[in-house]
C-alpha cells in the first residue's frame, strides 16, 4: 500500500469510531506520518461492557463484535510501534459528558490536540421511508450529526488557544446525491457538509481548517457486510468499476491536515471514483 506522508511530526490527532473501517486506516495512516494518535470507539475490546453495547447499537455491530472485528488495541499497539504515542478511549460520540472527559483526559497526558477526524457513523439499514425504523432514524442523527458536531466543540477552545487546528468530518455521497432507502444517514451526512462549512467561516481567524470528505463506496468490513448484489450495482455505477480502498481516504485526510493545505478550507473533496458522474 502506498500511503501519502506528508510531515505531521509533533501534532496530535484523535479519531471518533476508529475501531476498525476507515477510521482505523486514518488512524495509523497519520502515526506513519508522524502524528500521535488517539483512537476512540463506542466500542472497544477492554470494555467489560462491551456486548452489552454492541446489542443496544444494532446488528452491525453485533456481528462485528461476535466476529471481533474491534481493532482499538492492535491499532494503538501498531501505532506504538511505530514509534509514535498512542491511547485507546471508550468514547461515544453521542455522549456530550464522556466527549468532554476524554478530551479532558488527552489534554492532560498529549497537552494539545491538533487535529479531529469526525469519523464515527451508523450505516447499518437501508429502507424505505414507509419502513424507516424511528429509533434508528433517532440514533443517525445523534451519532452522525451531533457527535460530529459534540467532537468539534469540544476540541474548538484547544485549537484556537493553540491558533492551529485541522478538523476532518466524514461525509458521504448519499449527503450530497441522496441515496435510495438512507433517508437518516443522507440526511446526516449533508448536514455535515453544512457544520463543515459554517466552522471553517469560524475557524479561520484561528488557523483552524474545516474540511470534509466525501466517500463513495470503500471497501471496508461495513462494505463487505452489505447485500452482494447492492454492492455489485454500486460498483458499476463508479467510473473505476471497483470500490476505493481505506488507503484512498486517508491519504487525502493526510494532506489536507498537512501544513501544505493550510489555504483550504470549507471544501467537500469527493473521493469517490466518479460515482458521481453521469455514467452509461
Ligand atoms: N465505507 C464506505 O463506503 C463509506 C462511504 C461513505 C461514507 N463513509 C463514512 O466514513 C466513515 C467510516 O465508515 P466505515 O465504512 O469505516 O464504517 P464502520 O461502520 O466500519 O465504522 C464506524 C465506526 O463508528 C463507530 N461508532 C458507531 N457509533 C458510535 C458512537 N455513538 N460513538 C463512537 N463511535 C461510534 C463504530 O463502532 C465503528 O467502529 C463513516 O462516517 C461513514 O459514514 C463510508
Amino acid at each position: 500500500m502506498i500511503f501519502v506522508s506528508l510531515p505531521l511530526e509533533g501534532k496530535v490527532a484523535l479519531i471518533t469510531g476508529a475501531s476498525r473501517g476507515l477510521g482505523r486506516i486514518d488512524a495509523l495512516t497519520l502515526a506513519r506520518a508522524g502524528a500521535d494518535v488517539i483512537v476512540t470507539d463506542i466500542l472497544i475490546e477492554e470494555d467489560e461492557h462491551l456486548q452489552e453495547t454492541s446489542e443496544r447499537l444494532g446488528p452491525m455491530a453485533q456481528v462485528m463484535t461476535q466476529t471481533k472485528q474491534v481493532y482499538t488495541k492492535s491499532t494503538t499497539e501498531q501505532i506504538k510501534a511505530l514509534g509514535r504515542r498512542s491511547s485507546a478511549y471508550r468514547m461515544d460520540v453521542t455522549n456530550r459528558d464522556e466527549v468532554q472527559s476524554v478530551f479532558n483526559e488527552v489534554i492532560k497526558e498529549y497537552g494539545r490536540i491538533d487535529i479531529l477526524v469526525n469519523n464515527a457513523a451508523t450505516l447499518d439499514h437501508t429502507v424505505k421511508i414507509e419502513h424507516q425504523n424511528d429509533d434508528f432514524w433517532d440514533r443517525d442523527l445523534k451519532v452522525n450529526l451531533t457527535g460530529a458536531y459534540n467532537c468539534s466543540k469540544a476540541v474548538w477552545p484547544y485549537m484556537k488557544d493553540q491558533k492551529w487546528g485541522r478538523i476532518i468530518n466524514m461525509a458521504s455521497v448519499a449527503g450530497t446525491m441522496g441515496g435510495y432507502g438512507q433517508a437518516s444517514y443522507s440526511t446526516t451526512k449533508a448536514g455535515v457538509l453544512g457544520l463543515t462549512k459554517t466552522l471553517a467561516l469560524e475557524g479561520a481567524k484561528y488557523n483552524i481548517t474545516v474540511n470534509a470528505i466525501i466517500p463513495g463506496i470503500i471497501n471496508t468490513e461495513a462494505f463487505q457486510m452489505s447485500n452482494p448484489d447492492l454492492r455489485d450495482r454500486m460498483i458499476a455505477r463508479t467510473a473505476f468499476k471497483r470500490p476505493g480502498e481505506p488507503e484512498d481516504i486517508a491519504n487525502a485526510i493526510s494532506f489536507l491536515v498537512s501544513d501544505q493545505a493550510k489555504y483550504i478550507t470549507g471544501v467537500g473533496l469527493p473521493v469517490a471514483g466518479g460515482i458521481d458522474l453521469f455514467t452509461f
